[in-house]
């Protein structure tokens, strides 16, 4: 079974995309961490962030891998652990400008594909239900207001001890939402076929328990033959 979860940054896709995982027994792909890792490497190498060609000579063999661990899940940029570096100011500030270059996102809808070959999956994204994952069996758009959205990462910079304004994650937020909605490669939007869950006033079990109860649904059509 595929679950394909998109929707704009700090919806709550990720919390809620582990949980239902792990509450499944499915494997989980972080898809945002996937271009986070491409744009760190670009950063890094200089790369101006407009010359695809450059990148994409950079991108072609870096191995960008996941591992479980203890305290979520790890990402690997050529065997670096970059879990931290991935969520810095720098990387997400630029994330929207690399996932918009055309070959950059092929290649990595070629990789999520290979990751969902074979495996019972949670995937969470912009595209997974329009591009990455067209069939998948339960499709979630979840959406939340900008304020709720900027409020939650305020809350979760405050538990790291960062300091930023909730003026200007809201700006951030916004800018982002902005980008990755007007691209000409598969931009945000929801699928057709996708539910949409507005999380602005749900708990985070609440939204678990939908989900859950969507796969359930699903599992009862495909055993009736619906
Ligand atoms: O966690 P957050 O919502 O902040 O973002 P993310 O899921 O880590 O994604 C970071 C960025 O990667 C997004 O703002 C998009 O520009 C890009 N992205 C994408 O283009 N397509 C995806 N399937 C996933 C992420
Ligand atoms: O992956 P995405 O950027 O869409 O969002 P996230 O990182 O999963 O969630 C952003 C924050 O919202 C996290 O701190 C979640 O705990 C919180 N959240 C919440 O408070 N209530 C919800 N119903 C869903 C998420």
């Amino acid at each position: 079974m595929q679950i394909a979860i998109d929707g704009p940054a700090g919806s709550g896709k990720s919390t809620i995309a582990k949980l239902v995982a792990t509450k499944l027994g499915f494997i989980y792909c972080d898809t945002g961490a996937m271009y986070r890792t491409a744009t760190v490497m670009a950063l890094r190498k200089n790369l101006p962030l407009d010359d695809e060609a450059a990148i994409m000579d950079q991108l072609k063999d870096l191995t960008i891998t996941f591992k479980p661990s203890a305290e979520g899940q790890l990402v690997f940029m050529d065997g670096e652990d970059v879990t931290l570096a991935i969520r810095e100011p720098d990387a997400t500030n630029n994330v929207s400008q690399v996932s918009a270059l055309p070959q950059v996102r092929e290649n990595m809808v070629a990789r999520q594909r290979e990751i969902a070959a074979n495996n019972d999956i949670v995937m969470d994204g912009r595209d997974i239900g329009t591009t990455v994952l067209p069939n998948a069996e339960v499709k979630v758009f979840m959406v939340a207001s900008v304020a709720t959205r900027a409020q939650r990462r305020h809350k979760e910079n405050v538990e790291k001890g960062i300091m930023t304004s909730v003026a200007d994650l809201e700006k951030e937020i916004a800018e982002r939402d902005r980008k990755d909605s007007s691209r000409a490669v598969s931009p945000l939007r929801k699928a057709a076929d996708a539910v949409e869950i507005d999380s602005s006033n749900m708990t985070i079990d609440e939204e678990v328990a939908e989900i859950l109860t969507l796969v359930k649904t699903r599992r009862g059509a495909n055993e009736t033959g619906r």
